[in-house]
């Protein structure tokens, strides 16, 4: 789904990069103080900013060149809530003088971001009448924002039956645009905006026969999120009759406010920047941004940069980890304020069996809906085509050698569901999609136009060898509809990994949550495989990604913010993250389909594991962190004052001469442990510290359980934490002696855990050990 997005951009940068050379959209970070000295009346910040803009103009007029003429400088959007700033449209030389002006922090080339492209209440142990799904709970009003491609707002997902009125802290809008309008928005869908300006700046108006100028969603990406996270609880819903039961938000009873910020070809900075600004100023509690783009220093992150504002403001803020796995070091959104989902498979599948004459058998998977076929003859590359008929791309095919055949196509250049278009168009009778190696053993279910299977990258070769060594190779596809109780989770092989390049004294990702074949809402006007000559209309489509699980663990947010009103987004993160779960429904450890060995997935996969709602309700304790923690800990990174003042908005320049946080990570008050030793030497030690808050039995006593990563000496003091009030906080020291670097890595086992007991409570945090 998302394959695609990135690849016509690359095709559209390099096409408009010429005619835009000189003109760009550029961040501006401000340092509010200093502009609101200088510039009466204060507190107007479009006005302050216009005005900035016309000295540029101003003075690049008179400075203008004969032979050059520069169109004005163009302010596109003010920032006020998460940064302080704006954007502009700008050309090298305006952007110069603009460096000149008093209070400027620093300005970053807009760029464009990419989406992160589906049972999974009933997964996540969630039940209708049952502890955090009881009324009581369900009563409290939170409000969802969701970042993406806007919203298809008249979907059942989206009724306002029975919802009483919106609350009374809500300050968004329903804007109106192409096919939009004030009434779109109810009691349930009660903010809606759209924000293009830094698109057009690269693409040019908006086509409006390709996607809507107005909040509503022509990709239906942002729909199936937004259901993810807070639709309706939907009973009967399915694609095709498959995955057939109730589709339902994470927390249904929450509000949804809908920031459209992606467009076909992607997402601008500038506009995620807006949208980010405008949820938190309109007062979302909790943000869902199923996007990203690669990793890099926290300060060069615009998500990372405006998070943080949001987070300052109490917004919780959850962002999908990517889907760049399996290599290691991919992960996305990786600031420590952030909440980093990656993705797994439910223990729900979709067979559909391939069967070979010489007997052999396949298990893989489809959301093709209908017969299957009869034993047809088997095409491949030189027997189906031309160059390039191995990935069935266009014009690749001959019809002469495919028609009423099944044609077995691999992975890569166009899309699943293309290739299967591409068949059809040649008359094919069917399709057997295979991976290659860089894709695995990884099954994601399509809704295909055509009967076709996706298999892996081993069946495919087996595939192969037997249409070598037969004349008349011949195949069958039969489809099982739905199937239930497989092993999961699982880790897909798309989610993304760490370490975090960005930010190797984290953890990264945070939590795992379903990503893999989720059924949500999707827009009827909007075909389910996105292709044209799709004529199928469907109210729900089944996706994979990380964009899936993000809205996941957004809506379970929302869940906890409405039991616990009072916990800060650092707190409901803790709370999400050591009560995860890390065995799956066989009592094994998480299996990982993107390991070729067949070895189990780890931390740097799921983080601290599969998030579980009902316990996360009450965790015992929790690790809390403030605003000056993070502050402590950017200083730890040794940023400069200008880079500083980015995150504090000019509060906080200069860190401390002697640093509060020691560097390397170790003194942030995260709930997990990522150790990283440097050098050869043996016996090298690392010293944290933690403060835990007491929010489950005034009085109670923890004692502390410890496995050790191989090769790590752990102690912990002190080894017993008895609190006596809800709300104390008691802080302890870990100790990790890295005895010596592991010899072989496979033999060693760099993961453990640090888990706090008491009664029913299990407070666990993971450790990561890497030597650099
Ligand atoms: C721009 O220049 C004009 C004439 O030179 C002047 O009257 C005006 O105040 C200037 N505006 C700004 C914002 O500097
Ligand atoms: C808009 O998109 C349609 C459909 O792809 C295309 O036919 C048309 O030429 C486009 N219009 C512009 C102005 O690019
Ligand atoms: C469920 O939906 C299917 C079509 O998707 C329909 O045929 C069936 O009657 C529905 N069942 C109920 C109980 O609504
Ligand atoms: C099938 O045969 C082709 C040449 O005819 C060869 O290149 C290819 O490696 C063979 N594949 C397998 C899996 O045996
Ligand atoms: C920051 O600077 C100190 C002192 O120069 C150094 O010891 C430390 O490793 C640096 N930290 C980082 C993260 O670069
Ligand atoms: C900066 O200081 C002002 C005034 O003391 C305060 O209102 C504001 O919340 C502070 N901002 C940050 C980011 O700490
Ligand atoms: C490292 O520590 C271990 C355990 O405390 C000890 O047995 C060993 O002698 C030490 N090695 C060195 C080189 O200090």
């Amino acid at each position: 789904m998302i394959f695609w997005t990135s690849l016509l951009l690359l095709v559209v940068m390099a096409t408009t990069s010429v005619a835009s050379i000189d003109k760009q959209a550029y961040i501006i970070h401000m340092d509010k103080n200093k502009v609101a000295a200088n510039h009466s009346p204060a507190g107007n910040y479009r006005e302050l900013y216009q005005a900035v803009i016309d000295s540029v103009n101003n003075f690049s007029s008179q400075e203008e060149d004969q032979d050059q003429e520069t169109s004005p400088a163009q302010l596109l959007y003010v920032y006020e809530t998460a940064i302080s700033g704006f954007a502009a449209k700008l050309s090298i030389k305006q952007l110069e003088l603009l460096k000149q002006v008093d209070g400027f922090l620093s300005a970053t080339p807009d760029e464009f971001l990419t989406l992160h492209t589906t049972h999974s209440p009933q997964f996540l142990r969630l039940e209708n009448g049952k502890g955090l799904w009881s009324a009581s709970n369900l009563a409290k009003d939170v409000i969802v924002g969701v970042i993406d491609t806007g919203i298809w707002p008249e979907h059942i997902s989206f009724l306002d039956t029975g919802m009483s009125s919106v609350p009374s802290k809500w300050k968004g809008v329903c804007e109106e645009g192409t096919k939009f309008s004030q009434s779109n928005c109810n009691k349930k869908l009660i903010g809606a905006r759209a924000f293009f300006k830094g698109y057009e700046t690269v693409t040019g108006r908006i086509n409006e026969t390709v996607d809507y100028r107005s909040p509503r969603d022509a990709q239906g990406h942002g729909t199936h999120t937004a259901s993810t996270a807070a639709g309706n609880l939907v009973s009967n819903a399915s694609l095709f009759g498959l995955a057939k039961g109730s589709a339902g938000g994470m927390r249904y009873t929450s509000r949804i406010a809908a920031y459209k910020a992606c467009w076909p070809l992607g997402c601008s900075s500038a506009d995620i920047l807006a949208a980010i600004d405008k949820a938190v100023s309109d007062g979302v509690d909790v943000l869902s941004l199923s996007l990203g783009g690669s990793s890099r220093p926290y300060y060069s992150d615009l998500i990372a940069v405006a998070s943080f504002g949001a987070i300052q403001n109490g917004v919780f803020v959850s962002c999908s980890a990517g889907n760049s796995g399996p290599s290691s070091s991919t992960v996305s959104n990786t600031a420590p304020w952030l909440m980093t989902v990656a993705a797994n498979y439910m223990d729900r599948s979709f067979p559909a069996i391939v069967k070979l004459r010489n007997g052999k058998v396949f298990e893989g998977s489809s959301l093709y809906y209908g017969k299957a076929t009869k034993q047809l003859p088997l095409v491949y590359a030189k027997t189906a085509g031309s160059r390039g008929a191995e990935y069935c791309i266009d014009g690749s095919l001959s019809q002469k050698l495919v028609k009423g055949k099944i044609v077995l196509c691999q992975r890569g250049i166009n899309s699943r569901a293309r290739k299967g278009e591409i068949v059809k168009l040649a008359k094919g009778a069917g399709m057997i999609l295979v991976n290659t190696e860089n894709e695995g053993e990884e099954l994601i279910a399509d809704p295909h136009i055509l009967p076709a299977s996706a298999l892996g990258a081993s069946a495919g070769k087996t595939i192969i060898k037997y249409m070598n060594s037969t004349k008349k190779p011949i195949a069958s596809i039969v489809f099982k509809g739905t199937a239930f109780g497989n092993p999961a989770p699982v880790m897909a092989a798309f989610s993304s990994r760490g370490p975090s390049t960005a930010g190797p004294d984290v953890i990264k990702p945070d939590v795992t949550a379903p990503g893999v074949n989720i059924l949500a809402a999707w827009p009827p006007m909007t075909s389910p495989t996105r292709l044209k000559s799709d004529k199928r209309s469907v109210l729900f489509n089944i996706l994979s990604g990380t964009s899936m699980s993000c809205p996941h663990v957004s809506g379970l947010a929302a869940l906890l913010k409405s039991v616990h009103q009072d916990w800060s987004p650092a707190a409901i993160k803790s709370a999400l993250m050591t009560t995860a779960y890390t065995l799956d429904n066989k009592k094994a450890p998480f299996a990982d389909i993107g390991s070729s060995n067949s070895l189990w997935a780890t931390p740097f996969a799921f983080g601290s594991g599969h998030v579980d709602p009902e316990s996360a309700s009450d965790p015992g304790l929790i690790y809390d962190i403030t605003t000056a923690d993070y502050l402590n800990y950017l200083c730890s990174l040794n940023y400069t004052s200008s880079q500083m003042s980015l995150f504090s908005g000019g509060n906080f320049t200069t860190c401390p001469k002697k640093p509060t946080f020691q560097p390397g990570g170790g003194d942030l008050n995260y709930p997990s442990f990522a150790v990283n030793f440097k050098g050869n030497a043996q016996n090298i030690t690392l010293e944290y510290q933690r403060t835990a808050t007491n929010v489950g039995t005034p009085t109670s006593s923890y004692a502390v359980q410890v496995q050790q990563p191989s090769g790590v000496l752990v102690t912990v003091k002190p080894k017993i934490l008895s609190f006596e009030n809800l709300g104390q906080k008691l802080s302890y020291k870990v100790t990790f002696v890295g005895l010596r670097r592991p010899t072989t890595t496979s033999s060693n086992s760099p993961f453990g855990s640090l888990t706090w007991v008491c009664g029913k409570y299990t407070v666990k945090s993971p450790i990561a050990v890497t030597w650099q």
